[in-house]
Parts: C-alpha cells; structure tokens; sequence
C-alpha cells in the first residue's frame, strides 16, 4: 500500500491555479523529492498533503485513510495525520527555548511530562542539539535552528516527514552534510519523506525517485538517473543538470545491441563533413533528432577527428575545465578534466559525442 497517494489534486487560489491535477503515489519508507523552480506550486503541494490546505479538486490518502475528497467533502484536519512537518521558514516560536518547541507537538497530544522529556532529549541529543536545549531561536545559527525544527518534526515519531527546503539557508559544506544526516535519519526511522527543493544536486543525491515539478503539475517522476539521462523534455533537461541540445540527422547505424550506435551529422554544417558516432540508450524514433548531450560527455581533442570547432572561451574550475566551442551556427559546452592538456580560446578542435539522449525535432527552439 502506497504511504501517500494523490489523485489528481488541485489548488486554485481565486484566477491563481497553484497546483493543477496532480497525480502521484509514494511508497512506504521511500524518499520523493519534489523538484522546481520558484512559484511552481512546491510548498502548496505540501501543506495540502499535511492538511494545511484544502484542495479545489482531487482525492489524498495517507496509507490506507482517506484524508481528503473534494466530491465527498471529506477532510481530515492535519493533526489526525501522523505527519512531521518542516517548514521552509522553519517557524519556530521565537519565546520558546529549544526544548519548549521541539516539546510543542508532544503537549498538543497530551503526552505526560516525563514521557515529553524523554523523547525531546532523545531528539535532541540524535540531532547533536542536547547542549542548547535552554536557549532561544534567536540564539541559534540558521543551521542550528533548522536542526531544531527537524528535530520538533521527528519528535512524535512520525511515519510521514514533510520537508520544505529545509537545507536553503545552510552554507555549502552544512548543507551537504545535512543531506546525509537526513536520509541517515530517514533510514533509521523507516519514515517516509516528501522533500520540497529547487536544488537539483541535492534531489538527485538524496532522493529514491524525483518528481519535477513546472506550473503546478508534474512533468516527469523518476529514479535521479532517469531524470537525469533520460529527461522528457527540454524543461526537465536543462532544470536538473546543464544540457546541450544538438538538432542532428541520422546517416546510418553501426551497432544495435546492447546499446544502440549510429553516426550522425550535425546540421547547419557543411555537407561535406564527418558524421561522428554516438549512443544512445535506443533508436531514435526519426533520422531527425534533437541530440540531448551532458557537458562531461563531450569530448574534445586538438587536430582530432569529430566535428570541426573552435574553442570560444575557457573557465576553469578546480577539478574540472568548462569550454564553450563554436561549430558551425552551433555552440557547445564541454566539461573536462582540468588536468588534461590545457586547452585555449582559438584553439581548433574535433568534438565527438560520447553518448547522449535524445527529443523529437519540434522540441527544438533556435537560441
Ligand atoms: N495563499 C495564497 N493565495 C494566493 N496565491 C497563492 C497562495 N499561496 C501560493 N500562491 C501562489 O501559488 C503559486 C505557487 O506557490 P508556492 O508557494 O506553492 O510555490 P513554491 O514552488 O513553493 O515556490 P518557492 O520555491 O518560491 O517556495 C505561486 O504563484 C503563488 O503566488
Ligand atoms: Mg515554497
């Protein structure tokens, strides 16, 4: 039994549809991050789930509860869901201490004050919080009062976490640390997650499957490599990840199995030059194609063999080198490893395309 499953739900705000007809299922125990830009309807889907809002249409069950149908008028309030929620503000009352507000939801349910205490410690020494337990927010680090509003989520022993951008204010280095701390803890409770983020590295790097999110639907739900190799569309193509996309017309095949080969042309070139040789995860249903390419698959040599470009511009950046090449009416960004030969802006160079993934032609907009 799926622990969530939303069947077609929305949310309009007067004229504003905030989330329009969303249809997902999440399985008990797993992590699904929901993954879009600023606005898309991240949030809204949240707090309908937790009961924060209600939604204009659509049916929510958390493990085998009906919690909201809109037809039926059934609605089940937010604390009747055994869910823990972390807000993307965090929303810690500013004149409790710590202790006090990851004590909160305990008191609401009438826990017995030994039992409260117990368990916020418990928590708190988990999330490594026990120390400050008697000071306020306002005393905290972001990152210590995002622990906090973790820790007061968790304190119930939810079986449902709601996690609404909760890494966004941590620096670099917390932040990825933080990550591990979750899904570290994510395990041990066995809970199941709903995590909000517009960060991609950090949806592919913690998720079991990714929802992607655009306008207040979902585009394209999968495993972080599927999205990441195989995305539906230019949107999701170039929101998780940077992408190039190459219009290319099929010459012929090479190979078939196990992976599929072809040599290709790139257009807008010479019709002299040199079709390269490209795989793909299957045939291209058309010898048209949009040739869908990460940077890292890009291969460029000096003098090489491959289509004839020319470097525009270089950056490097520590481990690795980015560099733009012009080919024909075309420009390409390839990234390399910044210990290889130096390559600079002038530089003629053969582009040859490792693998990549591929669109229908009509997808294709001109820069
Ligand atoms: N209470 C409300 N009344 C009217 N419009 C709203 C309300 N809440 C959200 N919206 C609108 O719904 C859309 C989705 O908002 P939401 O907060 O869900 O986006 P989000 O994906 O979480 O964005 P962000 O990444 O910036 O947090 C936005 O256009 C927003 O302005
Ligand atoms: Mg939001």
């Amino acid at each position: 039994m799926p622990a969530i499953e939303l069947h077609g739900v929305e949310k309009r705000f007067g004229p504003v549809t905030a989330v329009g007809g969303v249809t997902l299922r999440v399985a008990d125990s797993e992590f699904v991050s929901i993954l879009g830009p600023s606005g898309c309807g991240k949030t809204t889907l949240l707090r309908l789930v937790a009961g924060f809002e209600s939604p204009t249409a659509g049916t929510i069950r958390v493990g085998d509860r009906l919690v909201n149908d809109v037809r039926a008028g059934v609605f089940v309030p937010p604390r009747e869901r055994r869910m823990g929620m972390v807000f993307q503000s965090y929303a810690l009352w500013p004149h409790m201490t710590v202790f006090e507000n990851v004590a909160y939801p305990l008191r609401m349910k009438r826990v017995s004050a030994p039992e409260r205490h117990r368990s916020v410690t418990d928590v708190l020494q988990t999330l490594g919080l026990g120390h400050m337990a008697a000071r306020h927010p306002a005393e905290l680090s972001g990152g210590e009062q995002q622990r906090v509003a973790l820790a007061r989520a968790l304190v119930s022993n939810p079986d449902i976490l709601l996690l609404d951008e909760p890494l966004s204010n941590l620096d670099a280095a917390l932040r990825e640390a933080m990550r591990f701390e979750i899904r570290e803890l994510q395990r041990r409770f066995g809970s199941t997650v709903l995590y909000v983020t517009h960060d991609q590295a950090e949806a592919l790097a913690m998720s079991d499957r990714v929802a992607v999110m655009r306008a207040g639907e979902l585009v394209q739900v999968g495993s972080p490599t599927e999205i990441y190799d195989h995305p539906v569309n230019r949107f999701v193509a170039s929101f998780v990840g940077l992408v190039n996309f190459l219009p290319v017309l099929l010459v012929d095949e090479t190979r078939l199995e196990p992976d599929w080969t072809g040599r290709i042309r790139l257009r807008g070139l010479p019709a002299e030059h040199a079709p390269i040789e490209c795989t793909l995860p299957r045939r291209p249903d058309r010898p048209e194609f949009v040739l869908v390419v990460r940077p890292e698959h890009v291969r460029i040599e000096p003098g090489a063999q491959g289509w004839p470009g020319s470097v525009i511009r270089t950056a490097y950046g520590g481990e690795r080198e980015d560099v733009w090449v012009r080919i024909g009416p075309h420009e390409i960004r390839v990234r390399r490893d910044a210990r290889d030969h130096r390559i600079r802006a002038g530089d003629t160079v053969g582009v040859r395309v490792a693998h990549g993934w591929f669109l229908p032609p009509e997808t294709h907009r001109a820069r």
